[in-house]
């Protein structure tokens, strides 16, 4: 599944896989983890409408326990995820991002190497070449750990937290 957004965006966010929703209907980030993005980038001054929308990984991986049931996601692969590699890179060479949101830890390590750790680098603006090309990114959490997180309330505030860092990279 390709990213949807306007080819001109000025950032793209880079999210994992896609998921049950997305898999269904086509597109990247409509279920409940893309809501809660949107909301978090109007807070933060992005307007999702102008925001290009990707993953890292392109097909949904999951598990089921019996046939009909509901599809559980699962983590992708290493090899999963260098597979996809071209086609982010393509993405990346024709939207030509002003800045790069990367969302979690699978988006990390496909765009910066298997040392990243989402921990110690979100929140801050990056400046790495990828593919070739001098990109600038913002690393933060994924949307679905806010919504998985125990203090849901103080997630989400630290990802609108860095999502701001990503709008004043952009202004
Ligand atoms: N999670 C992702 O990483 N991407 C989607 O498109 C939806 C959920």
């Amino acid at each position: 599944m390709f990213g949807s957004g306007d080819a001109d965006a000025r950032v793209m966010l880079v999210g994992e896989q896609p998921g049950d929703q997305e898999d269904r209907q086509g597109k990247p980030f409509v279920g409940p983890a893309g809501k809660l993005l949107d909301r978090a980038l109007e807070e933060a001054g992005i307007d999702p409408s102008e925001a290009y929308v990707t993953n890292a990984v392109k097909h949904f991986k999951f598990t089921q326990a019996e046939p009909r049931k509901r599809r559980i996601h699962k983590a992708p692969s290493l090899r999963e995820m260098t597979a996809c590699g071209p086609w982010l890179a393509a993405e990346l060479a024709v939207v030509e991002p002003e800045l790069i949101v990367v969302l979690g830890a699978t988006a990390g390590k496909a765009l910066l190497g298997s040392s990243f750790r989402v921990t110690q680098v979100r929140g801050t603006v990056l400046e790495e070449e990828i593919h070739g090309r001098p990109e600038r990114l913002v690393p933060t959490v994924h949307p679905s750990s806010v919504l998985r997180s125990d203090d849901r309330e103080a997630a989400y505030r630290g990802l609108v937290s860095d999502l701001k860092v990503a709008a004043d990279a952009l202004s």
